[in-house]
C-alpha cells in the first residue's frame, strides 16, 4: 500500500470513527446546497453589509433585531426576545410571519425541511464573525 493510500485508509477510518464517511460526504453537499440556497435570501440579505434585510455576519448567538448599524427592524423583530440558533433560525425560515408575527421580512419561507437544514449548515460556517466574515458598521 502506497503513503498516500495508507493515508486515505486512515481517513476513512477517522470518518468511521466519526459517524461515517457518508456523513463527511454529505456534509460537503450539504454546504454547497446551503449556499446556493441563500440566494433566495441575497435579494435582501448580505452576509456582510446591511441591506434591505440586516447582515448575516455573526448571526448564531446574536439577539434577534441587533444587527450592526440596521435601523430598519420592525417592532416584532426588536421585541421577540428570540436568540439565534440552529432551532430559532430554523422555524423563523420556515414561516417568517408566523413564527414573528409582524416581522418586516416579506418573505414565505423555505418549506422544504432539508433545505432548511442544509441553509442553516452553511450559514453557520459563513456567519462565524471573525472567521468567516467581518461584521460591518
Ligand atoms: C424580501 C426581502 C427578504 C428576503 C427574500 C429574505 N429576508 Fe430575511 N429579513 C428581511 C428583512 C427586511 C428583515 C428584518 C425583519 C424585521 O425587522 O422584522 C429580515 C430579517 C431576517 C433575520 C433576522 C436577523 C436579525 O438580525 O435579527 C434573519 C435570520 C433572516 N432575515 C434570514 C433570512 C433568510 C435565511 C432568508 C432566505 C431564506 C431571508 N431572510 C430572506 C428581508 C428579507
Amino acid at each position: 500500500m502506497s503513503g498516500s493510500r495508507l493515508a486515505a485508509a486512515a481517513a476513512v477510518l477517522a470518518g468511521l470513527l466519526a459517524g461515517g464517511p457518508v456523513s463527511a460526504a454529505v456534509d460537503a453537499g450539504a454546504l454547497q446546497r446551503g449556499e446556493q440556497i441563500y440566494s433566495r435570501c441575497a435579494a435582501c440579505h448580505g452576509i456582510e453589509g446591511n441591506r434591505t434585510g440586516p447582515q448575516h455576519c455573526g448571526l448564531f448567538g446574536r439577539r434577534a433585531g441587533t444587527a450592526p448599524g440596521f435601523a430598519m427592524y420592525s417592532k416584532a423583530m426588536r421585541e421577540s426576545a428570540i436568540v439565534w440558533d440552529a432551532r430559532t433560525l430554523d422555524r423563523f425560515i420556515e414561516d417568517p410571519m408566523n413564527a414573528v408575527p409582524g416581522t418586516a421580512m416579506g418573505y414565505a419561507g423555505v418549506k422544504d425541511p432539508k433545505e432548511r437544514a442544509d441553509l442553516i449548515a452553511w450559514l453557520q460556517q459563513a456567519t462565524r464573525a471573525g472567521r468567516s466574515c467581518k461584521p460591518q458598521p
